[in-house]
């Protein structure tokens, strides 16, 4: 079996400083944006229906442009493009930005992804004119976009496929009039957009990774394989009696069942200029290799797809490995919980009581609710670091689809500020993110009659948020946290342009590494 990682991270992407004209054949890709017409009775349609702006094209590009008659339907409007030809042959491929003003850092990654669909079956290189694909004057910015996005959207999981049909494209060539002056903004900007796709395209293949591949101890070797290219990166994996001697009671009645033992991955990031003052941030992912349900076992439906739900810990372990890779100012711990949910004899049958970590003890009335056990102890253990932050990320519940949808990651916290600043990260990063609020009566119905705790409330309503009253049970005083439910984001974002239709998203790994990169 082939252990590469997604196939994209084959792409190559370069600068090409000083050049006023595109070297070679290969095509090239345009911008171009979009005027609106002012409202004029009568007018003319061009008037009617606005007109393309494309004043930073080549003179030669323009006026053959400016000849075409298919060329009249096409304004420059956000989603449209147009292909032409020059003198000799080459081909122009325009991706329309919509109006300039409008134009941002998402619009950016969501054209660029189109453009790569439109060439990458046909050219082995391109050239993109990536001066029409600044946003203002962000050339850093800019360039990690445009190169996170062509990452993500070259990410193709075929490593199971008999028949492999790579995309042609091999090179990309962000061409630049700019002088070397921007050079080191435009050439970090790339590096930290490489560092970021390749991240999340990795966290992408742990997640597509079948459940008879990826269990809890080859995936652990993984992460520990992967993480050992990384600098200042420390990993520490603890086993079943490590856990049993952490009194990691709710993590281990979840692997009861499994023939796989449990894994804790524990891994931390020290920056190069740390002090006293340094902060420290824990993220701590949800891993379950696949979740049957236990005794209270899925339905058939449901259960398809469930390998998915180990999408926490890789979300958590994609931003760790980019925020070591960027070089952040922060340390940085991330925990992994990982182990499947199985039936058999000897797994954990409903209204069973389990004691946590933290002492705390938990009846379980529905196997299923499983992610919050594992989650239970890893947080009580990750409190014990005494971290300034602890952000966890899981497909939690079902309940946040209905709440939420696809489109939408919810977050939990007992702190305002983190709140607060991990929605400004998801902003900056074009990420949904909603808060939920735990409220004292949520915090009442996961209180059971024989022991502290039950791991399912009362009612079916709210679901998601009276998980997260179950996750605030195992936080420590004064431990600033907040959780992420990424149940409805983890998979099959049809509607982003660099992210795959079916299988891992990888979403939400950007906004925790740009929450991780403002930390101060
Ligand atoms: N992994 C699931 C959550 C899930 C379900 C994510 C469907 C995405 C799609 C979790 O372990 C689970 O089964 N949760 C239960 C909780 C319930 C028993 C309180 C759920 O959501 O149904
Ligand atoms: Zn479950
Ligand atoms: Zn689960």
């Amino acid at each position: 079996m082939k252990t590469s990682n997604g196939s994209s991270n084959k792409l190559k992407l370069s600068i090409q400083f000083n050049s006023p004209e595109f070297e070679g054949k290969d095509p090239v890709i345009l911008s171009a944006f979009h005027k609106k017409a002012e409202a004029k009775k009568g007018a003319k349609k061009k008037e009617a229906t606005g007109e393309v702006q494309n004043n930073h094209w080549p003179k030669e590009y323009k006026e053959i442009f400016s000849t075409l008659s298919a060329a009249e339907n096409f304004s420059g409007k956000k989603g449209e493009s147009f292909t032409f030809y020059d003198q000799n042959g080459r081909t122009l491929y325009v991706t329309g930005l919509g109006e300039k003003a409008k134009v941002d850092l998402e619009v950016l990654r969501r054209q660029i992804a189109t453009a790569y669909k439109a060439v990458s079956k046909s050219y082995k290189k391109v050239i993109v004119d990536v001066d029409g694909f600044l946003h203002k004057k962000d050339y850093e910015g800019s360039l990690t976009a445009l190169s996170e996005s062509l990452m993500m959207t070259a990410y193709n999981f075929d490593k199971h496929k008999s028949k492999q049909k790579p995309a042609k494209l091999e090179e990309i060539v962000f061409a630049t009039k700019e002088k070397k002056t921007t050079a080191k903004a435009m050439e970090k900007g790339l590096e930290n957009g490489l560092s970021i796709g390749e991240s999340i395209n990795i966290a992408r293949d742990f997640v597509n990774e079948p459940p008879n591949v990826l269990n809890s101890v080859s995936y652990a070797k993984m992460v520990e394989k992967d993480a050992a290219k990384l600098k200042r990166v420390k990993v520490k994996v603890l086993g079943k009696p490590e856990l049993k001697k952490e009194k990691m009671g709710l993590f281990l009645s979840v692997n009861n069942a499994s023939a796989h033992d449990a894994r804790l991955v524990h891994l931390t990031y020290t920056p190069a200029k740390s002090n006293k003052n340094t902060k420290h941030i824990v993220l701590v992912g949800k891993g379950l290799t696949f979740d049957t349900g236990g005794y209270s076992l899925k339905p058939s439906a449901s259960m398809i797809n469930m390998k998915f739900d180990m999408a926490g810990s890789a979300t958590v372990y994609g931003a760790f490995r980019a925020a070591a890779m960027l070089g952040v100012n922060a340390k940085i711990t991330c925990i992994l919980g990982l182990t499947d949910n199985a039936v058999n004899n000897v797994a954990t049958m409903p209204d069973a009581v389990f004691t946590a970590r933290n002492g705390k003890t938990v009846e379980i009335l529905n196997t299923d609710a499983e992610g919050r056990l594992v989650l239970a102890d890893c947080l009580d253990y990750a409190c014990d670091l005494k971290p300034d932050a602890i952000i966890d990320a899981a497909t939690l519940t079902g309940a946040c689809l209905m709440a939420l949808g696809t489109e939408i990651c919810a977050v939990m916290s007992n702190n305002d500020k983190l709140v607060g600043d991990l929605k400004k990260s998801a902003k900056a990063q074009d990420e949904y993110l909603w808060e939920l609020p735990i409220v004292d009566e949520f915090r009442e119905d996961i209180k059971s009659n024989v022991a502290d705790l039950k791991n399912i409330a009362g009612s079916r309503f709210a679901g998601t948020t009276k998980a997260g009253a179950f996750l605030e049970e195992f936080i420590q005083e004064g431990v600033a946290w907040a959780h992420l439910d990424i149940a409805g984001v983890a998979d099959s974002q049809s509607h982003l342009p660099y992210c795959p239709s079916k299988g891992a998203s990888g979403i939400m790994i950007r906004t925790l590494v740009n929450y991780m990169s403002q930390v101060k």
